[in-house]
């Protein structure tokens, strides 16, 4: 019997584990010079956390999520996506009490779970290199959010970006807009997709971008003209302050997003050539989240960015880290015991350089001194350790340049000043 991961998921093999961790640390240390603290949370939550912020009527909320019953009888859901746990982390943690400029600025790594159709770039589990940013109505936090995506995203070596840029409203501007969108769609209603008609229905703005469906969106008013005048005056905030910070955008009438939380700004990134998943990355403001979790009326805005389709993306501009690239060339201390009475003084000597902070390893096999050798060369470490018998008797090491090939000989308390940390 051969297990197989479940479908839609990856392994994160040795191999591909560099180029994974130096997409995560760029952004770490981008987030960090934003002020952006680090948030983790639990890989579930209550179920009706996601279903009351993300929207039931949601593909997300009624067909992607990953619920289940615990053996309390609870209803938990793997982490859907990650603003509704950082809401819900920031009220319970009283953050906004802890921070003196009650703004609150939270970044994650977090994997995120949706059963959706697996194809390239769509997983079943996937990450999200997060931002929220909590207690700020200015258009400038909505700016600084998209700088910083832009700026990883231009640090990732990635070109061929479109940031795509819309407001969808917020209670006052958007309920109107549905009444007439519903009304000027109507006549189209027999021709639309059966998702479409279903959303005509449950989420009748979600309806503006579908794929199937675009040619019958011709009749629809755009709700960029029928903003209230607060929308309004925010979407040219924040297009002033793009412009101001040299950040090019097109605005997009059908970025509405597939999450019911979101107010006003709503933008994407979307890049050429990693195929039908073009969505780099996504978010907008969420203005009345932080209530509907039960806190008191705070604005907030964030974005996601999918850290498998930003590694798609590399490998197609061919940016990938591969293997020792990015380290130096040669690095530790490979220790060649020779024979069976040094066996345990090598274990001891291992244990000793590794709490030095030195790269060590030795061979478990206890192959031929040659085999070591060419073995150690090949795995770049940068000296050897040769240990045998009569070593061990005169207190000596033999310490080989892997590099060179010199080998000198070198008294066993004297070791640990001639090998630096690694
Ligand atoms: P989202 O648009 O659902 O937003 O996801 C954000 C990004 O995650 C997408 O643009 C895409 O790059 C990536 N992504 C989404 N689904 C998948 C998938 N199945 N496989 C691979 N990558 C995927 C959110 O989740 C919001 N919480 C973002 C946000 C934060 N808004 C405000 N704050």
């Amino acid at each position: 019997m051969r297990y197989q991961r479940p479908i839609g998921t990856q392994d994160v093999t040795p191999e591909v584990a560099p180029e994974w961790r130096f997409v995560e640390e760029s952004f770490r240390q981008l987030a960090a010079r934003y002020g952006y603290g680090e948030l983790r949370t639990p890989v579930f939550e209550d179920t009706d956390l996601f279903l009351r912020s993300v929207g039931q009527e949601t593909d997300i909320a009624s067909k992607e999520m990953y619920t289940f019953e615990d053996r309390g009888g609870r209803s938990m859901t793997l982490r859907a996506e990650g603003t509704a746990p950082a809401v819900r982390a920031y009220l319970e943690n009283h953050l906004d009490r802890t921070d003196k400029q009650r703004l609150v600025k939270l970044y994650y790594i977090v994997p995120i779970f949706r059963y959706d159709r697996p194809q390239a770039g769509r997983y079943r589990q996937h990450h999200q290199l997060g931002l929220e940013a909590i207690g700020s109505s200015e258009p400038a936090v909505d700016a600084e959010v998209i700088s910083l995506a832009w700026n990883f995203y231009a640090q990732m070596g990635l070109t061929g970006l479109s940031l795509l840029i819309n407001s969808v409203g917020c209670p006052a501007c958007a309920p109107p807009y549905v009444d007439k969108l519903k009304q000027a769609l109507a006549p189209a209603l027999p021709q639309l997709c059966e998702s479409c008609r279903r959303r005509y229905v449950e989420n009748p703005l979600r309806m503006l971008d579908c794929k199937i469906c675009h040619d019958y969106m011709a009749p629809a008013p755009k709700l960029i003209e029928e903003l209230c005048e607060e929308c309004e005056s925010h979407l040219g905030g924040v297009l002033a302050a793009l412009d101001a910070l040299g950040i090019p955008h097109e605005i997009d009438h059908t970025i509405v997003r597939g999450l019911d939380y979101y107010t006003k700004t709503a933008f994407e990134f979307q890049i050429e050539g990693i195929g039908a998943q073009s969505a780099l990355g996504g978010g907008g403001r969420y203005d009345g989240l932080v209530e509907k979790c039960g806190g008191p009326p705070t604005p907030g805005v964030g974005l996601g960015i999918g850290l498998e389709r930003v590694l798609l993306a590399r490998q197609q501009l061919g940016q990938a880290v591969t293997g020792t690239a990015g380290f130096p060339a040669r690095e530790g201390v490979f220790i060649v015991a020779l024979g069976e009475a040094v066996w345990i003084e090598a274990l001891k000597l291992l244990q000793e350089l590794r709490r030095a902070g030195v790269k060590a390893e030795l061979d478990y096999r206890r192959r031929s001194m040659k085999a070591q050798l060419r073995f150690a060369d090949n795995e770049q470490f940068a000296q050897a350790i040769i240990l045998g018998e009569d070593e061990l008797a005169k207190g000596i090491v033999g310490l080989k340049d892997l590099a060179t090939g010199e080998q000198v000989e070198v008294g066993r308390t004297d070791l640990s000043s001639r090998l630096g940390p690694a």
